[in-house]
């Protein structure tokens, strides 16, 4: 009876792809019940990380990270302010073992053409993160008076203090920052 042969075949091919599908489904829930939870493997974004291995596993959310770091009246992070509560403690080089430089607490005053109030130039928060020849003297001569200033360059032409603010530093649409000292 060649019919009947023919429906036992399929029976028995379909029972076969039936184990075969029960089998792998049975692997992948081994496999899925020997991992660790998931809070371990990744991170929490709500969590800041906890230090130490493994390194990659660091939270890139700006709202968890920054979340307690003092902010300016602009509401940009505060890194001057940061520092100075012991909020952020960044290594003095990127160099393993060279020794940090103390920083230079030295303010230079740089009087306004104009109504705007002065600025006060302090050497304490750059050289907390910068080299005395970073600026000098490329960028400033070291003596006071000696440097042409104007808001335009600075703004418009990136040059002198906007070199790195409204770049690397705090942005200069934040004027009292460095406009600090009241004509008298
Ligand atoms: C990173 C520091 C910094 C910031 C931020 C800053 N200024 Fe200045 N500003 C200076 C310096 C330095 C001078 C040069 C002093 C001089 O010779 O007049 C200056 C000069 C000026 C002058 C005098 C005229 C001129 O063109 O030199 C005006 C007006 C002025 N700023 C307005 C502003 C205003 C408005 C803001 C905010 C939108 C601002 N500044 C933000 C550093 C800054
Ligand atoms: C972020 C830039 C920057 C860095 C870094 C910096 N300075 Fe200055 N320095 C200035 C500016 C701006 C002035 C003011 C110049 C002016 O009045 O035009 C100045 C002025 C000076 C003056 C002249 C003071 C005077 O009364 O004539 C000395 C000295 C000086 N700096 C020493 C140092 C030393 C030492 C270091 C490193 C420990 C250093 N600076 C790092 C920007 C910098
Ligand atoms: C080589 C880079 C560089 C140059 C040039 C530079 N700054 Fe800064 N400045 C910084 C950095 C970095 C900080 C600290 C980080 C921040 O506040 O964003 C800073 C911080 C400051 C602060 C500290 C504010 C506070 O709250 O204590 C003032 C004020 C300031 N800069 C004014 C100036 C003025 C005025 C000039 C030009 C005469 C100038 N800076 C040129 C990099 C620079």
């Amino acid at each position: 009876m060649k019919k009947q042969r023919y429906v036992w075949g399929l029976g028995w091919s379909s029972l076969i792809v039936l184990f075969l599908f029960l089998a792998l489904y049975a692997c992948v829930k081994v496999q899925k019940s020997a991992m660790p939870p998931a809070t371990t493997e990744y991170e929490d974004p709500t969590q800041i990380p906890q230090p130490g291995p493994p390194y990659a596993r660091a939270n890139r959310d700006p709202e968890v990270v920054l979340h307690d770091l003092p902010r300016d009246s602009k509401g940009a992070v505060d890194w001057v302010k940061a520092f100075k509560e012991n909020k952020i403690k960044p290594t003095g080089s990127i160099e393993p073992g060279k020794p940090d430089i103390d920083p230079f607490d030295f303010n230079v005053e740089i009087k306004t053409i104009g109504e705007m109030p002065d600025v006060v130039f302090p050497h304490y928060p750059h050289t907390y993160w910068l080299f005395c020849n970073n600026c000098h003297p490329r960028i400033f001569i070291m003596k006071k008076g000696a440097n042409p200033y104007s808001m335009i360059s600075i703004s418009e032409g990136g040059e002198s203090c906007g070199r790195c603010h409204g770049r690397v530093a705090f942005s200069l649409s934040n004027c009292s920052r460095c406009h600090v000292k009241p004509k008298e």
